[in-house]
């Protein structure tokens, strides 16, 4: 199944738990810098467009581009790694938490850069184990994700391909855009079907793996070895996760 597919299948409910998260949003929008206009790749249902900009979307999930706001940015049915627009058509391009869903995630930066002049990438480094094993979730109930990133071009390999640098982005404890990491010190949450409905991660990995660590999870709640085990993060504000962002 294709990303744009499974989003097709599993985007029903992403609003519920998804929205802009203001101070990764200013990270973001600082970094498109004076664009005034931008293209979001696989814009979804647009939580991070930048206001006061004129912004073009692309997203091929029919699903979530019907739960795009009325009055949002035009969008676009396509896919990153062909992009219909002409060489330098904007003066930034953008993509949020997308491009891990990539069938080809170089080709997809490729076309950014040639399709705008900047480029600005919010994604995770979850192909190196060290950040996999930085955050307890993947390390302690959920090791599956290391199949889901088997054999996807590593971080370094996405910024040389568009000759970007990368910046780290902490992930605040109250993090108000429920993407995977975004409860780190809030571990009730993946408890809750709801934020689990809007990550994909949870689809990826199957049910049986999904129910096998909420189950663990819940129990090590409950029996306060979760706490002791992860002790350190309660007088965290912002943890790094592994979460970057590409600007070339
Ligand atoms: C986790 S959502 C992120 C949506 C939005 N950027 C946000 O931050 O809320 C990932 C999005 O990438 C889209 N997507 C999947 N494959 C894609 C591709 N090859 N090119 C562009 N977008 C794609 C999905 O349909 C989905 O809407």
């Amino acid at each position: 199944m294709s990303s744009a597919q499974l989003y097709d299948s599993i985007g029903a409910s992403y609003t519920v738990t998804r929205r802009t998260e203001p101070r990764i949003a200013a990270r973001v929008w600082a970094a498109l810098g004076d664009a005034r206009t931008v293209l979001n790749v696989g814009a979804g249902t647009g939580s991070y467009e930048p206001p006061g900009r004129d912004v073009t979307a692309v997203e091929p999930s029919a699903l979530m581009r019907a739960q795009r706001a009325a009055g949002a940015a035009r969008c676009v049915a396509a896919v990153a790694e062909r992009l219909p627009f002409e060489d330098e058509s904007f003066d930034a391009a953008m993509a949020f938490s997308t491009v891990h869903h990539w069938q080809d995630p170089i080709a997809g930066l490729r076309e950014m850069k040639r399709v705008a002049l900047r480029v600005v990438v919010f994604t995770h480094a979850s192909s190196d184990a060290g950040c996999r094993r930085r955050f307890w979730l993947t390390r302690d109930y959920l090791p599956e994700v290391a199949d889901l990133v088997a054999g996807r071009p590593w971080l370094a390999e996405q910024a040389r391909a568009i000759g970007a640098h990368t910046e780290p982005v902490l992930i605040p404890w109250d993090c108000a855009d429920g993407f995977f990491e975004a409860y780190w010190r809030r571990p009730e949450a993946y408890l809750d079907d709801h934020v689990r409905r809007a990550v994909s991660v949870w689809a990826r990995v199957g049910p049986d793996a999904e129910q096998r660590a909420v189950r663990s999870l819940r129990d090590d709640l409950a029996s306060g070895r979760w706490a002791e085990r992860n002790r350190d993060l309660v007088a965290l504000d912002a943890a790094e996760l592994g979460l970057r962002l590409l600007v070339a």
